[in-house]
């Protein structure tokens, strides 16, 4: 039996997150965030480099690292060692460390077999940098989406500060910028839209407007008898 997915690959904040859940529960299929895996692994190694006192090697903290990815409905947790680590994923400094961390060889293989067991079992809808060019490369609708930096980097900013962090927005738009730039510039897997995917820009639009283009994209692939 073959399961129908969704794509959906963009930059920083474009709000693939949002976008993706609420896609997820209208179809009743399971949302599975990618980006959330990278940061667990980043909050595991910055946690060893805590208890060690110094810096240390990818490769060596991917060597203790146990990960579970848990679905409820709430969502999916992020599970460290059996701890669930959700709540501790979307720090700045965890971000820089989960993006970094994302361009070394070893983390993406690993990563990348827990993340195609996923549509192998369920209808999915995946978010990420690489689902629609690496992950699920026969994925039933890919979706590229984007914003400007600033339009971007303000809804960012306001979440953070919802969220008690003190940056300024100049200061997260600086580092959006960087990892834009980090991510699509890495040699593996960089981000980059798949040559079958539909580009949806959202800078001008509500979040419920954006959803509603991507359903109509959805809706129209499964008119057009064109779904995998
Ligand atoms: O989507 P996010 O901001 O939570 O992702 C965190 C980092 O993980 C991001 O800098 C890029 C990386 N990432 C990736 O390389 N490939 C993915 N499929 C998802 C995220």
């Amino acid at each position: 039996m073959s399961y129908y997915s969704i794509a959906i690959d963009g930059p920083v904040a474009a709000g693939k997150t949002t976008q993706a859940k609420a896609l997820a529960s209208r179809l009743g299929f399971v949302y599975v965030d990618t980006g959330a895996m990278y940061r667990a692994f980043a909050v595991h190694k910055l946690w060893l480099e805590k208890e060690i006192g110094e810096e240390i090697e990818v490769e060596r903290a991917l060597r203790t690292f146990d990960l579970d990815i848990v679905q409820d409905e709430n969502g999916q947790h992020i599970l460290i060692w059996g701890k669930d680590v959700t709540s501790q994923l979307r720090t700045p400094e965890v971000s820089m460390v989960a993006s970094k961390a994302s361009a070394h060889s070893a983390v993406r293989e690993a990563l990348l077999k827990i993340q195609q067991v996923m549509p192998s079992m369920n209808n999915v809808v995946m978010e990420g940098r690489d689902i629609g060019t690496v992950v699920i490369p026969n994925a039933t609708l890919k979706v590229f989406l984007t914003a400007k930096a600033e339009v971007r980097a303000q809804r960012r900013w306001k979440e953070q500060c919802s969220h008690g962090v003190t940056d300024s927005y100049e200061q997260t738009l600086a580092l959006l910028q960087k990892r834009d730039y980090d991510d699509s510039h890495r040699e593996i897997a960089p981000l980059e839209q798949a040559e079958d995917a539909v580009l949806v820009d959202c800078t001008e639009m509500t979040i419920q407007e954006t959803t509603n283009v991507i359903l109509a994209l959805w809706n129209s692939k499964a008119k057009r008898g064109g779904m995998n």
